[in-house]
C-alpha cells in the first residue's frame, strides 16, 4: 500500500539535510507523514515541517531535540536514523579520535534518539524506526577501485554495531507494537560518493550506482503499515552487492 499510508504520522529524520535525508523526508511527506528534520547543519528542507539543529553525538541534546519535537506535534510515530558518514583512513593509520567520532556519528547518535523517543512510541504502544546502516557494514567496508577507495573500518565498525543496536531493540519492542529495521545502502549516487570513487558498479547484479529515492522508497516502506509483519530486519538497497 501506498498513497497516503503514513498520513497524520510524525516522522524525525536525521541528517535530514543530506542527501538521502532529503529524499527520505520527501517520500514520506508524500506519503502524508509531518517530518521533523534534525541535522548538524540548519538548512532549509523542502516539505519538513520542521527543522531542528541537533548534533546527534550530544546525547542531551539529542533527548531535549526529541522532547521538542513531540511538544509541536504531540507524537512521533517514525524515527530515521540517518545522521552519519565515514572516513576512509585505513586499520594501522586511524587514530583514536577518527574512531570514536565515527562511532559516534554513525551508532551512538542514532542510540541516543532511539532511547529519546521510545518511552513516546512505549506509551503510544505504535512506533517504527528504520537505521539507516551501509552494505560496509554487513561484508566490512565496500571496495572501490584505487588505493583509498574503501570505506574504511571504524565506518564499517558502527555501521555494523547499528545493525546490533537495530535487532536488539526490534526483539526487545515487538510486544508492544514498535518495530525496529535497517537499511544497508550500497554506493548512492550522492555528491559525496561522486568525488572521485569507481565502485566498479558495471559488475553488480543491477549495474548502476543506487539513488537516493531507492533509499528513501525502502526507508518509507519500512515505516508503513505494509511491513507490519517485518522487525529486525537488514534491507540490503545494493543493486545484489553484498547478496
Ligand atoms: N552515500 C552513500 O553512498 C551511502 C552508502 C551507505 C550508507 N550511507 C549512509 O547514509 C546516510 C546519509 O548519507 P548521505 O550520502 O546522504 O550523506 P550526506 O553527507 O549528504 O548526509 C549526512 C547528513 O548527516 C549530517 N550529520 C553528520 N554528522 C552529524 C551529527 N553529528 N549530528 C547531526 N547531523 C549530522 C550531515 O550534516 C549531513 O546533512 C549516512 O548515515 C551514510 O553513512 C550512505
Amino acid at each position: 500500500m501506498t498513497g497516503n499510508d503514513l498520513d497524520g504520522q510524525v516522522a524525525i529524520v536525521t541528517g535530514g539535510v543530506g542527501h538521502i535525508g532529503r529524499a527520505i523526508t520527501s517520500v514520506l511527506t508524500e506519503r502524508g507523514a509531518r517530518v521533523v528534520v534534525v541535522d548538524l547543519i540548519g538548512a532549509e528542507v523542502a516539505n519538513a515541517v520542521l527543522a531542528l539543529v541537533c548534533d546527534v553525538t550530544d546525547s542531551s541534546a539529542a533527548t531535549a531535540t526529541v522532547a521538542e519535537a513531540y511538544c509541536l506535534h504531540e507524537r512521533i510515530d517514525i524515527l530515521v536514523n540517518c545522521a552519519g558518514g565515514g572516513a576512509r583512513t585505513g586499520f594501522v593509520d586511524l587514530t583514536d579520535h577518527v574512531w570514536f567520532a565515527e562511532l559516534n556519528k554513525n551508532l551512538s547518535g542514532a542510540f541516543f534518539f532511539m532511547r529519546a523517543v521510545l518511552p513516546y512510541m512505549l506509551s503510544a504502544e505504535t512506533g517504527a524506526i528504520v537505521n539507516v546502516s551501509s552494505i560496509s557494514g554487513v561484508i566490512g567496508g565496500l571496495p572501490a577501485k584505487g588505493s583509498d577507495g574503501r570505506s574504511g573500518p571504524a565506518y564499517a565498525a558502527a555501521k555494523a554495531g547499528l545493525i546490533g543496536l537495530t535487532k536488539w531493540a526490534a526483539r526487545e519492542y515487538g510486544g508492544r507494537g514498535i518495530r525496529v529495521n535497517a537499511i544497508a545502502p550500497g554506493p548512492v549516487l550522492t555528491s559525496a560518493v561522486m568525488h572521485g570513487y569507481d565502485y566498479g558498479v558495471e559488475d553488480y547484479p543491477i549495474p548502476r550506482m543506487g539513488r537516493t529515492r531507492d533509499m528513501a522508497e525502502t526507508v518509507a516502506f519500512l515505516c508503513s503499515p505494509a511491513s507490519s509483519y517485518i522487525t529486525g530486519e537488514v534491507v540490503k538497497v545494493s543493486g545484489g552487492v553484498g547478496m
